[in-house]
């Protein structure tokens, strides 16, 4: 009898972990051919080349490189491979990308905290009706003219914290004001620093995230907890670095909510004429949440108010913040350039505050940030889905529960679409067509699609500004001292933090 029980246990692991998602890898290989690539994982060796990868990325130098060279070698329109029995399929080719990124609604975001109290109920992750409502409620926030009006703020924070820039942790400088820039946008402009046990509430939140998001690629445990129980994972033995992390979360949360509890209090005992006053984030979503709070079905709870919070910072700070560090690498990198842009800074912005109409003249700037988003975006790829039904990308059908990937990241690194790929060179975006064979869904760096990033037009407001301001006052150099690799934290991101130094230009 027990034999039997056996055979059935092992017919049933062999059918999940190795028949099911290989003769899924053989009918696409059959369909595709060569257009297809497929590398199947016997029980779990994904999850451990994944954290032994992780762990040799400083070997690696840029833990992105096998991926890009193995696309430059086979240009394979997918990649398939496994998860125990869970299927991922990466898709490498725009046609297909395009297809999938204008049929949003196929798929939900994999949170990468796994955890419901942060990010579930933002706008990144939010579905459906409840996403077309939040994205409605802020998108007018994110337009040039609402903007506009941030650029006396964006300039004041950037003065009041670069003279005090540290080249011990450049990238934490550059988070502290792009961290402040989105809680005034949110708060408003009045909000001072908020702290969390000394730490910058920015700081703390980016520092949360990276720390949760990390901990997949780091902890096997904890991969594989999450793969099985979800966001339930937290709660399932936690060892001591995990129960630390949630507590800080705690901690974080109950901030957030006693300034937003502030406000609807503000709000409720005013009178309307402060009601419309929607100059910030919070103002809106608190408006909407008054407008509600008497209808029997709340939509916008207080949690969700919170979680847009954290959505936003979340979004906004680390990818801006890392974004500039980037830019700093490459200016130290290629001196001349720096040369070239600080020229042109000086000549179009003769003061040391930047405003709008000076930042439009900016080409050779914008040409390099384009640049490094071209090779390093922060963001690489668009957050992994999974395929909330079967239904086809043209010809590629796609099942129920498989993750999907964007890899967009693979063609800006590609002869077909760019000349001299691999090279460093800000001036290809001077000319008139730096893109060959553009369907205008080749380089996305903001992602494309309904679900774009709502941020984009203020993360490069942002950036011009504060790199206005840098090189107006520093120069900025290559840290000779250390080692520097291309790793996977939360971001795509240079290693170490203090990978370049700023000296004061006399
Ligand atoms: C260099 C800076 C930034 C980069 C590279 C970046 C990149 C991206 C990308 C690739 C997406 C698509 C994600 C996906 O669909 O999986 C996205 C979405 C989003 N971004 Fe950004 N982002 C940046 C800055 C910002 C800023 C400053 C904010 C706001 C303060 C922001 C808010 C958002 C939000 C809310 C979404 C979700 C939009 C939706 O699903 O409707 N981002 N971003």
């Amino acid at each position: 009898m027990i034999i039997y029980v056996l055979y059935a246990v092992l017919g049933l692991i062999s059918y999940l972990f190795v028949i099911k998602p290989l003769t899924e890898m053989i009918r696409l290989k059959l369909q595709f051919g060569k257009d297809c690539k497929i590398s199947f994982n016997f029980f779990g060796k994904e999850i451990y080349d994944q954290l032994k990868e992780t762990k040799e990325s400083k070997n690696e130098r840029d833990i992105f490189n096998k991926q890009k060279t193995a696309y430059n070698k086979y240009q394979y329109k997918f990649f398939m491979t496994n998860m125990l029995w869970i299927i991922r399929i990466s898709i490498a080719d725009p046609l297909y990308q395009k297809e999938a990124l204008l049929n949003h609604q196929l798929y939900q975001k994999v949170d990468p905290v796994c955890h419901n109290d942060l990010l579930s109920k933002g706008l990144m992750w939010s579905k459906g009706e409840q996403w077309k409502k939040q994205r409605l409620l802020l998108s007018s926030s994110f337009e040039f003219d609402s903007l506009k009006k941030k650029v006396p703020m964006i300039n004041e924070i950037t003065q009041s914290k670069i003279d005090n820039f540290s080249n011990e942790n450049v990238l934490s400088s550059l988070q502290s004001i792009t961290g402040l820039i989105v809680i005034k946008s949110f708060f408003g402009i009045q909000t001072d620093q908020i702290y969390i046990n000394n730490t910058e509430l920015q700081v703390e939140i980016a520092n949360i995230m990276n720390e949760m998001g990390y901990m997949r690629f780091k902890s096997q445990i904890q991969s594989t907890k999450r793969l099985i129980f979800g966001t339930k994972a937290w709660k399932i033995f936690p060892t001591k670095e995990e129960k630390k992390l949630l507590q800080r979360v705690k901690d974080m949360r109950l901030i957030v909510e006693n300034l937003v509890q502030q406000r609807i209090k503000y709000f409720e005992d005013s009178n309307n004429s402060q009601i419309n006053n929607n100059e910030n984030f919070l103002n809106i979503l608190v408006n909407e949440y008054l407008k509600i709070k008497n209808k029997k079905q709340q939509e916008t709870t207080l949690d969700q108010i919170i979680q847009e919070f954290i959505t936003l910072q979340f979004a906004g700070t680390d990818t801006t913040a890392v974004l500039l560090y980037h830019c700093l690498y490459f200016l130290a990198y290629y001196p001349q350039a720096q040369e070239e842009i600080r020229r042109e800074i000086n000549e179009s912005c003769p003061s040391s505050y930047i405003n709008e109409n000076e930042i439009n003249n900016l080409k050779k700037l914008s040409a390099f940030i384009n640049e490094v988003l071209r090779l390093k975006n922060p963001a690489m790829r668009p957050i992994i889905r999974v395929a909330t039904q079967d239904h086809k990308l043209k010809d590629l059908k796609i099942k129920k529960g498989w993750l999907v990937c964007i890899d967009y990241f693979l063609q800006n690194q590609s002869e077909k679409h760019f000349d001299n790929a691999g090279q460093f060179n800000y001036t290809r975006w001077l000319q008139d067509k730096p893109i060959k064979e553009d369907n205008n869904f080749i380089y996305m760096p903001f992602s494309a699609g309904p679900r774009n990033c709502i941020g984009s037009q203020m993360a490069l407001l942002e950036v011009k500004i504060i790199l206005g301001q840098i090189l107006k006052r520093y120069q900025i150099m290559i840290n000779k001292n250390v080692e520097v690799s291309w790793e996977i934290h939360f971001n795509h991101q240079l290693s170490p933090t203090n990978a370049v130094i700023l000296n004061k230009i006399k």
